[in-house]
């Protein structure tokens, strides 16, 4: 798992390699929990960060309808011409920094190996907004970094400790919450020790 977490560069190599790989443990996770919940209708899921959509492919498929979000065009573009998108898919694709973006109340925020990749103060506004726009009985599932990742230091990104990612999950029932700490390679063959945070968590 750790090694396809990516990194700020080269993200259309990234997506060549990586966007027929299956979704993320912690979207599977999140949506197998709202399978044993009622539904009045089609949920919502913001997908932040989606690149060309190994997430987002999985949600609409399941019937959800999903804004996707990624700064990079070629991300958007790739995810919408997808030749495994069902016919009928419920898929907005925005084109946006999360800093700038607006989105809706919604059900689940998904958002794969994207957020540490943001300024710390940043980070804060936009994690403040996450929070803000999910229903109660909505779920976060994400990757955050932990502060023994080896790219800790580096500019315009964050990374947490495990007080402060509890800290962040205040007002959630945690559903999952995996620290993985691991020796292996980056998408781009780098070694690289990684430390990440696994976390799917319920809206009070
Ligand atoms: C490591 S990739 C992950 C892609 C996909 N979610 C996955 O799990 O494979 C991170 C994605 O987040 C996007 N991204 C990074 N920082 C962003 C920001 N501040 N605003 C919008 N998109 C951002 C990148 O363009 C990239 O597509």
């Amino acid at each position: 798992m750790s090694g396809d977490g990516g990194e700020p560069h080269d993200w259309p190599a990234y997506y060549e390699k990586t966007g027929a790989r299956p979704p993320r443990e912690t979207l599977l996770f999140a949506l197998d929990r709202f399978d044993t919940e009622p539904a009045t209708g089609p949920r919502l899921a913001v997908d932040l960060g989606c690149g060309s959509g190994r997430d987002t492919i999985e949600l609409v498929r399941r019937g959800w309808r999903v804004l996707a979000i990624d700064a990079e065009a070629s991300a958007i573009g790739k995810l919408t011409a997808r030749d495994d998108l069902p016919s009928g898919a419920d898929l907005t694709g925005q084109v946006a920094r999360f800093e700038e973006a607006f989105w809706p109340t919604c059900d689940l925020v998904n958002s794969s190996f994207a957020l540490p990749l943001m300024a710390p103060d940043d980070f804060t506004t936009v994690w403040s907004r996450i929070t803000a726009s999910l229903k109660p009985g909505g779920r976060i599932a994400c990757q955050l970094f932990g502060s023994r990742d080896s790219w800790t230091g580096r500019s315009g990104m964050t990374f947490h400790d495990r007080e402060a990612v509890d800290g962040l999950l205040e007002g959630f029932n945690v559903e999952m919450l995996r620290e993985e700490e691991d020796d292996s390679t980056t998408v781009r063959g780098e070694a690289k020790h990684w430390h990440i945070f696994h976390i799917v968590a319920r809206k009070v």
